[in-house]
């Protein structure tokens, strides 16, 4: 039987879009669970420099890609997404995109304010603190902003896999492959 998948052609995203979107996302991930799932393994291993580095590379990443996401537009969407689907995938995606930028901010403010210890990049070099004062009140809603917001990222997140994999088992569209 012919699917959607194979009855078009794929026009896939940018190979430099889709590098940036893998690594970004393998990324996030790594910190989602490891911010979270954090303080329960903290005995056995404190996984928060790594996070804390992996973070700040995560917000550099996503400027770069922000910045290259000006420079073109994206394949059309099948036409077989309504409109509420399309607008729900648009404000996912504007969301992430927003939560790229936030969740390394706010925890490099909280992490400049709170923290004796040095944020460092893969052991590789140390980067700077902002001049943030411990128990001010930047500080404290950076610090409560970066749990909320962190917990509303892992459920975009989640939602977005799994709509991913939706359009790619059930209604067995491109839109899963033109972006890997
Ligand atoms: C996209 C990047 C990031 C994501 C998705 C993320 C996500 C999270 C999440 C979900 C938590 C658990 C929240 C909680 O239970 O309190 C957390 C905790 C934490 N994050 Fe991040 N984070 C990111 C970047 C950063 C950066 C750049 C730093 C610091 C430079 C940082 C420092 C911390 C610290 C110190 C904690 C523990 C907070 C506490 O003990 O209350 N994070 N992060
Ligand atoms: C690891 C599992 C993931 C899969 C399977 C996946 C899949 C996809 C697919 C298929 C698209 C294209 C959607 C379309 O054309 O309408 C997309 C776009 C996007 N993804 Fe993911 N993604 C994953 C993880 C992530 C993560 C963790 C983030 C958050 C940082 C993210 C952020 C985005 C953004 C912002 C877009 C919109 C790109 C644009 O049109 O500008 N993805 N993703």
């Amino acid at each position: 039987m012919a699917t959607i998948a194979n009855t078009q052609a794929i026009v896939r995203y940018n190979a430099v879009a889709r590098a940036l979107h893998a690594t970004i996302a393998a990324l996030v991930v790594f910190n989602l669970v490891s911010g979270i799932g954090g303080e329960a393994i903290e005995n056995f291993w404190n996984p928060y420099p790594l996070h804390k580095g992996t973070g700040m590379v995560i917000l550099v990443l996503s400027l770069a890609r922000i910045g290259w996401r000006f420079t073109w537009t994206t394949p059309e969407w099948p036409t077989t997404m309504g409109r509420l689907q399309r607008l729900t995938a648009k404000g996912t995606h504007a969301t992430l995109y927003v939560l790229m930028l936030v969740l390394p901010v706010t925890g490099w403010i909280m992490s400049s304010a709170n923290s004796k210890y040095p944020i460092s990049i893969w052991g590789l070099f140390e980067w700077p603190k902002l001049a943030v004062a411990k128990g001010s009140a930047l500080a404290e809603v950076s610090h409560e902003g970066h749990e909320v917001l962190g917990f509303l990222m892992a459920g975009l997140v989640v939602l977005h896999i799994v709509a991913a994999l939706h359009h790619h088992f059930i209604i067995k569209d491109n839109i899963l492959r033109r972006m890997f």
